[in-house]
């Protein structure tokens, strides 16, 4: 696969909302926007605070508020109406007009999610223990009334942008599957997967051209780059965006050089690399629905570098490197919860095609709060032993650990940079 395109278009940004759940946030953040000169007013929306901003959708503040206060965020169109309706007013006149009496209409509003994403053409609700369009609550509701209905008259309610179609309950995804699928994405409205479902391997792991045209391609910009998925068979990650931004910002000399990632996924990092004008990415990836949604990405965001992805283990990329005349600046490992497999693989290449003179490894891993202090070393040491067993004459140093999201509590998602070299110095 090779883009090689002509020119890259340019899209101007939506500025941002915040979805705020918890009150105790809603000072601070406003006060945060206030500072920016970016605050623009507090909605209601159901049990949350939609904190309106004229923040780019890629500001810094934008990705901090984010981070800082745990609350997630959208673009909105500055000249729609502020929240047309909320989806609780819609839910409680919908189920009195089916019928429901006061306490039942109470107790289901109870049950309602309150958060949910926009990912067009999906809206994605979340699920907790005490709100979920799954509970039996809902389960008991969808007996008494037509589901299909309540969904497509709450799509048409003027509670969202026009032009989506599909709704869905998001769940927490698997954390052990090497292939990050969102085995927990439940539809609840619309087919995600057209004839048929989603079991079967051959679906998962060997799926056709046929297969891909019958999924529900998801798309979002962020930092202006377009990322497309399957939501049924790849999951997507809106708090990476800070992280995306970062490299974006932070290396600039990556422009007319070359980077490897290794564990590409939709190309959050390879397409933000070519983006920022990399000469070509090489780009390893297991899961096909991802290499698809990776290969739709390029399709749709035409940059002038060169893309060559390989839907197959990293294990090839030696192999695959073989020969060519490389400068290799970057090397991204994004595999969660530890990216350790793929750091002997990384050591090889910055050693074959690499450090003139450095060559950054982005080390993605998950740890502790308590063991965030060691880790830069711990990370340089096993790196070091590598570099004294297949790797001679590198040089390691840690440059920089990125605290990404909190993944779980006290667990943190980070990115250490480490620089390679053939000096010490
Ligand atoms: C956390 S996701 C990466 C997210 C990615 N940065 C993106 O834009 O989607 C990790 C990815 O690594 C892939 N993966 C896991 N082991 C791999 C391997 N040995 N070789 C290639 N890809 C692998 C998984 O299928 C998954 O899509």
């Amino acid at each position: 696969m090779s883009g090689d395109v002509e020119h890259l278009e340019t899209q101007s940004m939506a500025p941002v909302e915040f979805i705020v759940d918890q009150a105790r946030v809603i000072k601070a953040i406003k006060l945060e926007l206030e500072a920016a000169g970016a605050f623009r007013g507090i909605e209601t929306n159901g049990g949350s605070k939609i904190v309106r901003s004229s923040l780019d959708v890629s500001a810094d503040t934008a990705a901090r508020i984010c981070t800082t206060y745990q609350v997630s965020s959208r673009e909105y169109s500055a000249g729609a109406p502020r929240v047309p309706r909320t989806l609780e007013g819609f839910a409680e006149s919908y189920l009195h007009a089916q019928g429901f009496s006061e306490v039942e209409t109470a107790a289901l509003l109870r049950a309602m999610p309150q958060r949910y994403t926009l990912y067009p053409p999906l809206v994605l609700f979340s699920h907790s223990g005490a709100r979920s369009f799954e509970h039996d609550a809902w389960g008991a509701a969808f007996a008494r009334m037509d589901k299909d209905a309540f969904f497509a008259a709450m799509l048409a309610s003027g509670c969202f942008p026009t032009g989506y179609t599909h709704v869905a309950a998001n769940r927490p995804i698997v954390a052990t599957d090497a292939m990050r699928r969102p085995f927990n994405i439940a539809p609840l409205y619309g087919e995600l997967l057209a004839q048929g479902d989603a079991a079967g391997a051959q679906l998962w792991e060997q799926p056709t051209a046929a297969d891909f045209a019958r999924s529900v391609w998801c798309s979002v910009v962020q930092n202006g780059i377009r990322q497309t998925w399957s939501p049924v068979f790849t999951m997507f990650s809106r708090g990476n965006i800070k992280e995306k931004k970062r490299i974006l910002d932070t290396y600039p000399d990556v422009a007319g050089r070359d980077v490897v990632d290794l564990y590409a996924g939709i190309g959050y990092f390879t397409l933000s690399y070519l983006a920022r004008g990399a000469r070509s990415v090489y780009c390893f990836e297991l899961n096909p629905w991802s290499f698809e949604g990776l290969r739709r990405g390029l399709a749709v965001n035409a940059y002038p570098g060169s893309c060559y992805a390989y839907n197959e283990s990293n294990e090839s990329a030696p192999a695959r490197l073989a020969g060519r005349d490389l400068d290799v600046r970057h090397i991204n490992l994004g595999l969660l919860p530890s990216s350790r497999p793929g750091w002997g693989i990384a050591m090889g290449l910055a050693l074959a095609h690499g450090c003139r003179p450095i060559t950054t490894l982005h080390i993605h891993e998950n740890a502790a709060a308590s063991e965030l202090h060691a880790l830069a070393d711990t990370v340089a040491d096993e790196l070091r032993a590598l570099a004294a067993t297949c790797s001679p004459g590198l040089h390691v140093r840690p440059r920089h650990l990125e605290k990404i999201k909190t993944f779980a509590p006290d667990v943190w998602h980070v990115c250490l940079d480490v620089d390679v070299s053939r000096s010490a110095e």
